[in-house]
């Protein structure tokens, strides 16, 4: 169902202003892809997939792509271009009232603002490690000293007194934590561009951004898969058995198979998490990108290739990088650990030990920072889009509103960094469980509500390619039965929502946190229902 007119007898709509357009269709690729690309490919899936069984993972990995991630995000590109183009609205509460017609839907699509807007809070936070990371290996100013049995050690020093892991609040040893400066300049930067817009700002820079993202990613991998044996009196750390240690499907040490992996639900839950979290599906996002096309602008062909992309950055980059690196200096026993150990104490003791580690090193953590600025600023897209049609606000005010409420977050993140527990709370109730809800409600708005079939014809409208003949049945019957499984045993196991729950009833900061996502939560609701007294006037209406 999808209403052309629904405003009230002898009330004239509010006309639609003419929507911001993407002025180029791989200007828009590039920026959903460069969405996609982020932290989650270079840093979460090598840790993801070498904990859950190496190439085995790969099995659900890929299973999880070609029956959620692919169709959820075709349904997302389908009914943000459906809603932008046809009907003025961009942000995930206006675009599920126009394709719904229901105030319900509306309320519900709040969620697609919450969730980029409290993963900004703390992704803002990492970029900045990020940063601070690159401009030290600039500047000469990683020491971890000369002393190799202590490297391990120290790097993990300075990962903690960078970014306050060890205390609570700004200042250690007298000094301010040096991310709090570079994150002033985060954000800076991320406000400074999306103040330009969709053009001039996002796609303008992701269109530099990405090659450039991708030439120092593969300057870093030739350098990783020419290291040879580095160090001939261990022959077996060579760049094959760095790669043998990522990619050979492991068994576990009691039952060995390679399989093994495989008939362990958290291996399904594992790949199914990365697919979403790698894509930027169910985040709200990929729906407010698409609502700033044009009616007949192709979604089929530029879904998947954004799609691709993303697979190309996480698999053949990310997946051959740290973990092989790793291997290659440290052994087995250094190449584990998780996305944060992984990509911040581990690494900078293996460019340690690299030719040239310097340059390489600040090679890497300027990439990362590239690719976590081109999601961050897709993370502030929607709140602007919501503050802008929902209350007539213009960019500029809410540019600034939006920085003052993602400011106050960081800052909260930052501040509650003792084992980055804000972080990590609102990682794990927005980042990954709110996700799973708002992924589910989409695909029921796409199938259900607009309905498959219709669904499918207007996908195809100026598509460049045709969808799969059995798309629909997938996106009806197959997706939301795999998410809700997925969503199901994520949500029994008990390393997590049980695990959760049991750590609010403690208090602290998980507690405190949980109520800063309910009352951003509560406030969009007021503010959605604010905004629906305007579209109710306005109608949904054929923008002409
Ligand atoms: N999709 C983004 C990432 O991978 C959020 O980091």
């Amino acid at each position: 169902m999808s209403p052309t007119k629904s405003r009230e007898p002898g009330k004239s709509p509010e006309p639609v202003k003419s929507p911001e357009q993407w002025a180029t269709k791989i200007g828009v690729i590039l920026a959903v892809a460069g969405s996609a690309v982020g932290l989650g490919n270079f840093l979460r899936f090598p840790g993801q997939a070498a904990q859950n069984g190496g190439g085995a993972f790969m099995i659900p990995y890929f299973i999880a792509f070609l029956l959620l991630g692919v169709p959820i995000c075709w349904a997302e590109w389908t009914i943000g271009r459906h809603a932008g183009a046809r009907h003025g609205y961009h942000s995930a509460p206006g675009v599920f009232y126009a394709i719904s017609g229901k105030r319900v839907w509306a309320y519900l699509g709040s969620i697609g603002v919450l969730i980029p807007l409290v993963i900004y809070m703390y992704y803002i936070v990492i970029e900045s490690w990020c940063l601070t990371y690159a401009v030290q290996y600039l500047t000469g100013t990683i020491d971890l000293g000369t002393d190799p049995s202590h490297y391990a050690e120290r790097s993990a020093t300075h990962f903690a007194n960078m970014t306050g892991l060890s205390q609570n609040g700004f200042v250690y040893a007298g000094n301010l934590h040096p991310s709090v400066f570079w994150c002033t300049v985060v954000f800076i930067v991320n406000f400074t561009l999306i103040y330009f817009g969709i053009t001039k700002g996002i796609e303008s820079f992701c269109k530099v951004a990405m090659p450039l993202m991708a030439i120092c990613a593969l300057v870093v991998l030739i350098r990783v898969l020419t290291l040879g044996t580095p160090n001939p009196e261990l022959p077996d750390r060579n760049v094959i058995n760095g790669l043998g240690f990522m990619w050979n499907p492991k068994g576990t040490a009691t039952d060995g198979v390679w399989y093994a992996a495989l008939l362990n639900p958290q291996t399904w839950i594992a790949a199914a998490g990365q697919i979403f979290f790698s894509l930027s599906v169910g985040f709200g996002i990929i729906i407010n990108y698409s609502s700033y096309l044009r009616r007949r602008d192709d979604v089929v062909l530029s879904g998947l290739t954004a799609s691709s992309t993303n697979q190309f950055f996480e698999v053949c980059l990310g997946g051959l990088i740290t973990i092989p690196a790793a291997f290659i200096f440290l052994g087995a026993a250094g190449a584990v650990g998780g996305t944060f150990g992984l990509g911040f104490n581990t690494l900078p003791v293996v460019f340690l030990y690299m030719p040239g580690g310097w340059i390489f090193g600040f090679l890497w953590f300027f990439m990362l920072f590239l690719a976590a600025i081109t999601s961050s600023l897709s993370m502030l897209q929607p709140a602007i889009a919501f503050l802008e049609e929902g209350f007539n606000i213009s960019r500029k005010k809410s540019v600034t509103l939006l920085g003052l409420i993602s400011t106050a977050g960081a800052i909260y993140v930052m501040y509650f960094s003792k084992d980055l527990a804000a972080l990590d709370t609102m990682d794990f109730w927005v980042g990954t469980m709110m996700i799973y809800v708002l992924a589910t409600l989409q695909v029921i708005l796409f199938a259900w509500v607009l309905g498959a079939e219709k669904g499918r014809q207007l996908a195809e409208e100026g598509a460049e390619m045709k969808l799969p003949r059995i798309f629909p049945f997938i996106i009806k019957y197959v997706s939301p039965t795999y998410l809700l499984i997925m969503f199901g045993a994520w949500c029994v196991h008990p390393d997590n929502l049980p695990a959760r729950i049991k750590s609010l009833s403690e208090g602290g900061v998980p507690l405190f946190s949980v109520g800063i996502i309910l009352a951003v939560l509560v406030a969009l609701l007021g503010m959605t229902h604010l905004a629906l007294k305007r579209w109710e006037a306005r109608g949904i209406q054929e923008v002409l």
